[in-house]
């Protein structure tokens, strides 16, 4: 009898592509895949890829030259390309690489399974449509088997909003929420099978309107389910960081007190040139009422240097924002120029100036999440075991700001949720004492 195929999956990009892949995983079992994590062992390699920066778009056709040894030696090896350069390139992946079997954009993932049949009578198969039903309809059920304590959910795609650098409105289309009676039947039955911490991931999360009380009601219901002990959600937008939303973070034991909310710039003349429709002082704001409802908050956020146009005022006002609102951890970028985009046709900052700035800019952020990391020394937290460290009895999770922590203990195991003292600290991890068990 012939053995299963093989299936090597790399992801790109961001954690939505990584909920995509496990999804993309599961569709593709039921056409006889089995996942390896050896690509010379597979019979498809499928890259699901990111577009946002043209690095990232780069990368992939550098990792499938990579490849072509591996298809010398296998003529009946296929290549799967999905994700973002998938929906931007679309059959010019294949004039560039014509290696490729597949392409699939990310709203066409429940066609894989007949796009995989139609590669075995040694067709190709491209579709980057946007199709009217929704992908999660028909994509297959979701695997029964235990899973890992800490899950992504993705409950809305898509973006309308436009920024003048971005990419996203155009490679996952516009936005669409997936309705919460779904949202909450996955997560139910990602509970079941040993989750106990759930990330519901949006390019524009928290304009997630599946819920009539929008994101904060989803969350609200969420937290009524028995075993699921942590919520967090990525990635908001400030001008969708509605009361009820703030409120929930002052209200709901569950939500964790962490936030990544991107300001990419703190010039008010930059912001509007990027299309942002918020200025630096409205998004200060939102800080201060999230830490009114939530001292503790932890807060994350995306910068981009060398928009065009920015001059070293604009950037020091970049700098001065960062100060006024101490960043936990953060992602700073410096500008590139996206095909299609509105900001792609202006005149670019010079490269060597982008990279001072983005050097600068990263001191000061790697200074500040140093200062919030050394902060937790001393500090009780609670940690949810996700897998062991690499010492013998050695357990590693996260804090409730979403910092790594290492703890040696026997007293728990994998999904349990235990409080512990921070002891010592370095700049990307923590270390902790045990203290108890608390579910
Ligand atoms: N939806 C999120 C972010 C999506 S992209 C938001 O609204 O903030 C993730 C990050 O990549 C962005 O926050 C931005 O900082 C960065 N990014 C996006 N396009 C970029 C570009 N053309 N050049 C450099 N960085 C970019
Ligand atoms: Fe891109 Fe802006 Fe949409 Fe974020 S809000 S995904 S940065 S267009
Ligand atoms: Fe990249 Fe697409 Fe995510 S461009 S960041 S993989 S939405």
């Amino acid at each position: 009898m012939a053995g299963k195929k093989k299936l090597f999956v790399k992801t790109y990009g961001c954690q939505m592509n990584v909920y995509d892949s496990e999804r993309m995983q599961e569709a593709l079992g039921g056409q006889g895949y089995e996942p390896t994590a050896a690509p010379e062992d597979a019979d498809m390699i499928l890259l699901n890829t990111c577009h946002i920066r043209e690095k990232a778009a780069e990368k992939i056709y550098s990792e499938l030259g990579r490849y072509k040894g591996l298809k010398a030696a296998k003529p009946d090896l296929k290549f799967a390309v999905a994700g973002c350069v998938a929906q931007a390139e679309g059959a010019e992946i294949v004039k560039r690489q014509p290696m490729v079997d597949l392409v699939v954009g990310p709203q066409s993932y429940h066609k894989l399974p007949a796009m995989a049949k139609a590669l075995d009578g040694g067709a190709r198969a491209i579709d980057t449509d946007f199709p009217l039903e929704d992908k999660f309809d028909h994509l297959s059920a979701r695997a029964k088997a235990k899973r890992a304590p800490a899950a992504f959910l993705t409950v809305q795609e898509g973006c309308d909003k436009f920024c003048a650098f971005c990419v996203v409105p155009y490679t996952r289309g516009a936005e669409v929420s997936r309705p919460s009676a779904r949202v909450l039947d996955e997560a139910r039955q990602l509970v079941d099978q040993g989750v106990r911490e759930i990330t519901l991931l949006g390019q524009n999360v928290n304009a997630y309107h599946g819920h009539k009380g929008g994101l904060a009601g989803l969350i609200w219901e969420l937290a009524d389910i028995d075993g699921l002990a942590r919520i967090r959600f990525t990635t908001s937008h400030p001008n969708d960081m509605d009361d009820a939303l703030i409120d929930a973070h002052g209200q709901c034991d569950k939500l964790m007190p962490y936030l990544h909310l991107p300001v990419q710039s703190g010039s008010d003349k930059i912001l509007k040139a990027m299309a942002r429709k918020h200025t630096a002082s409205q998004y200060l704001k939102i800080i201060d009422r999230l830490r009114a409802v939530r001292p503790d908050l932890l807060l994350s956020g995306d910068f981009i240097v060398g928009f065009p146009g920015e001059t070293e005022a604009d950037f020091q006002d970049t700098l001065s924002l960062v100060r006024s609102v101490g960043y936990g951890q953060a992602y700073s970028f410096k500008y590139s120029a996206r095909p299609g985009t509105p900001a792609a046709e202006k005149a670019t900052v010079d490269d060597a100036t982008a990279t001072d700035r983005l050097h600068r800019l990263q001191a000061l952020l790697s200074e500040q999440q140093t200062a919030a990391q050394n902060a937790m020394v001393g500090r009780e937290t609670t940690v949810l075991f996700e897998k062991p460290g690499r010492e013998a009895g050695q357990w590693v999770g996260k804090s409730e700001h979403l910092q790594a922590v290492h703890v040696l203990t026997s007293q728990a195991g994998k999904g349990d949720l235990v409080k512990v003292r921070i002891t010592q600290a370095s700049s990307n991890s923590l270390q902790g004492e045990f203290l108890e068990k608390v579910g």
